[in-house]
């Protein structure tokens, strides 16, 4: 059963009626954004177009106004305690490098242990095996099982003695929903501080960071609905207080003097200079069309597409799916390989139809060597996704198929 009205919902975003034929199934990339998100950035450029926090005149007030709403709109959908705990990035790649310089360049020493998992983005293994470099501490990396899911017995063993945890809460490529309230737990009893990568949770699932009981956790608007270029972080305000900022700059002072200088209070001790205003209005904007959307229901709807796609596309004899097959198991991603023609084929034959999938390594290289596969091609669902786009991505492959004469 389809519980939402995906033609109503699919009316609402202006690229599909540009492109009458897309069936677009790489949103786990970067998502289409709805009509109201492009108005309300219209709305400051045309109406209150100032700089924040700095004028006292009235437009400059609207924005301020508007841009700190934003952040309340950003601070309820995740859950966290208080806006001061919201900082404004610009993704989730400089919301988790904030917490590497701020937080690992003061805090991780000679011999500590970072512990990671096989399955990160770049964005989550590239700052931790770089820090783990510069400072000599050891990086330690949690395996997946043949289903695609962390290995139970590591998760403890790898995290004991850790003095920071960085893990993905859904993975971009196998789409593995992995249980972050249990590793945050396991973190906080060794004392670790933990990080979340919820790129590709935040915009399908409930998030509430304070059950989870994590220490940060970062995410991108550009995947959920909003623009490009903001996304946010939640970090524990006692651990966002005791960091040294990232960015130097405008607005994250509240006085310098020629011999010294003081950090503004949070969030705006790590907002260094001018931030992107439009995108963050629009960021408020995708929140509020997701919340009337409901959260739960993006969820359900995914899911059974999901499923959908998953008994679909396994009766392609020639086709290999990696990561879990159950539904309940994972997000919205389906990274496969159609066996005898290289994934870039698959994607340019499919793309001769209007589809719009992902080929390459997704960012997640060590993932593929672990796995020990080249390149592989991945479809990724959102709330403008039916059936009706997984019957298109079938017939499609059955033709690659027929044109490469395998399967
Ligand atoms: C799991 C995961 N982490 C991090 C990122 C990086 O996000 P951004 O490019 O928005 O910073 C992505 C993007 O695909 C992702 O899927």
């Amino acid at each position: 059963m389809i519980i939402m009205n995906i033609e109503k919902i699919k009316s609402d975003f202006p690229v599909f009626k540009n492109n009458p034929n897309l069936t677009y199934l790489d949103s786990a990339s970067t998502s289409q954004r709805p009509l109201p998100v492009i108005e309300a950035m219209n709305e400051y450029y045309t109406s209150f177009n100032a700089n924040v926090h700095r004028g006292v005149y009235k437009i400059s007030e609207e924005a301020t106004e508007k841009y700190e709403k934003a952040r309340e709109k950003v601070r309820n959908f995740v859950c966290a305690k208080s806006d001061k705990e919201i900082i404004y990035t610009r993704g989730t790649t400089e919301s988790i490098n904030l917490v590497m310089h701020g937080y690992g360049e003061k805090f991780v020493n000679s011999g500590d242990k970072i512990v990671i998992t096989i399955m990160e983005h770049h964005s989550n293994f590239v700052p931790w095996q770089q820090l783990a470099k510069r400072k000599n501490a050891k990086l330690v990396i949690i395996d997946i099982n043949e289903n695609g899911e962390l290995k139970e017995d590591e998760i403890k063993t790898k995290i004991k003695g850790a003095k920071l945890v960085a893990v993905s809460h859904a993975s971009n490529v196998l789409g593995t929903i992995n249980n972050v309230s249990e590793i945050c737990k396991i973190a906080k009893e060794e004392g670790a501080v933990s990080v979340i990568d919820g790129a590709q949770s935040v915009p399908h699932m409930k998030i509430d960071v304070q059950k989870f009981g994590c220490d940060f956790f970062a995410f991108s608007g550009h995947k959920m609905l909003g623009p490009t270029g903001i996304g946010g972080l939640y970090g524990r305000e006692e651990l966002l207080e005791s960091m040294d900022p990232f960015l130097y700059g405008g607005d994250m002072i509240s006085e310098v003097t020629v011999e010294k200088s003081e950090w503004n209070y949070l969030p705006y001790k790590f907002e260094a200079g001018t931030l992107p205003i439009a995108e963050a209005i629009g960021f408020g904007a995708a929140i509020d069309y997701l919340s009337k959307l409901g959260i739960e229901n993006v969820y359900k709807h995914e899911k059974e597409l999901t499923e959908y796609a998953i008994s679909k596309l396994s009766e392609i004899k020639n086709l290999s799916m990696y990561g879990p097959k159950k539904a309940d198991k994972k997000v919205g991603v389906i990274t496969f390989n159609l066996n005898g023609i290289h994934s870039h084929d698959v994607a340019t034959i499919l793309s001769e139809y209007g589809l719009a999938i992902r080929t390459g390594h997704h960012c997640a290289m060590p993932l593929h060597d672990r796995l020990q596969i080249g390149a592989t091609a991945r479809a990724s669902f959102y709330v403008y996704n039916s059936k009706e786009d997984v019957n298109k991505l079938v017939a499609g492959l059955k033709e690659a198929n027929k044109i490469f004469k395998v399967g």
